[in-house]
Parts: structure tokens; C-alpha cells; sequence
């Protein structure tokens, strides 16, 4: 190896470590956005992919629970995102 490539390479090493942090840091920011969104919000984004959504009133309480553990797999929702939107639902 030259000499001037053997300088070099803590300054490749460096780079990588930033980079890495830098696309760390950006994927903690992205699952912080998500974690600002209110369930109305999620409720919007989520539910209306695949039907119409029915209004909030046309269910009880329980039945939000349980048609929001059954739609959470339809949807691919994590825990948090699916409680908040049956808290939002459950409003009603
Ligand atoms: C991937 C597609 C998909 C997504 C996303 C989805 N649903 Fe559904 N949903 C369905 C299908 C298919 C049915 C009808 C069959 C069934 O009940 O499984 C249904 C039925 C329903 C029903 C009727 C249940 C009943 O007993 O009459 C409600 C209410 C409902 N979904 C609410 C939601 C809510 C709230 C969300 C968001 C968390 C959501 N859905 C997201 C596919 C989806």
C-alpha cells in the first residue's frame, strides 16, 4: 500500500461511521413522525385503503376492540397504532 493511501484510510473509516449514524438518526426521526400522529390521523391513512370507512358511531365500544384487532393484520398496523386509532373510535 502507498503511504498516502495508508493516510487515508482513518478518513475513509470516519465517513463510513457518519453515514451510518447519519441514516440511523434519519430512520429514529422517521419512526418518531409516526409516533406524533394522532389516531384520527392513522385512521385516515389507514382505513380507507381497502372499503369505506363506516362512522365511528356505527360500532360499541367492544366492537371497536375487536374489529380493530381484526383489521390491525389487514392493515399491518403496530399495537400502538391500533390502539390509538380505537381510542379515536371509541370517542364516539
Ligand atoms: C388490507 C385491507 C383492509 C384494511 C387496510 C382495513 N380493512 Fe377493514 N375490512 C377489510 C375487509 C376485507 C373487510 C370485510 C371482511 C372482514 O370483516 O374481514 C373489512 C371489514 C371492516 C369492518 C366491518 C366489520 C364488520 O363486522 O362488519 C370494519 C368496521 C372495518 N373493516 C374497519 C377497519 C378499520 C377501522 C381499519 C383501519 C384500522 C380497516 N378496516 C382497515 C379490509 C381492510
Amino acid at each position: 500500500m502507498k503511504p498516502i493511501l495508508k493516510r487515508k484510510m482513518p478518513l475513509v473509516a470516519f465517513a463510513v461511521v457518519v453515514a451510518l449514524a447519519t441514516s440511523i438518526m434519519v430512520s429514529c426521526a422517521e419512526s418518531q413522525k409516526v409516533k406524533a400522529k394522532t389516531g384520527a390521523q392513522l385512521w385516515a391513512e389507514n382505513c380507507q385503503r381497502c372499503h369505506n370507512t363506516p362512522s365511528p358511531a356505527s360500532f360499541s365500544h367492544d366492537q371497536w376492540t375487536t374489529i380493530g384487532m381484526h383489521m390491525q393484520t389487514r392493515a399491518q398496523l403496530t399495537d400502538e397504532e391500533r390502539d390509538k386509532i380505537v381510542a379515536f373510535l371509541r370517542q364516539f
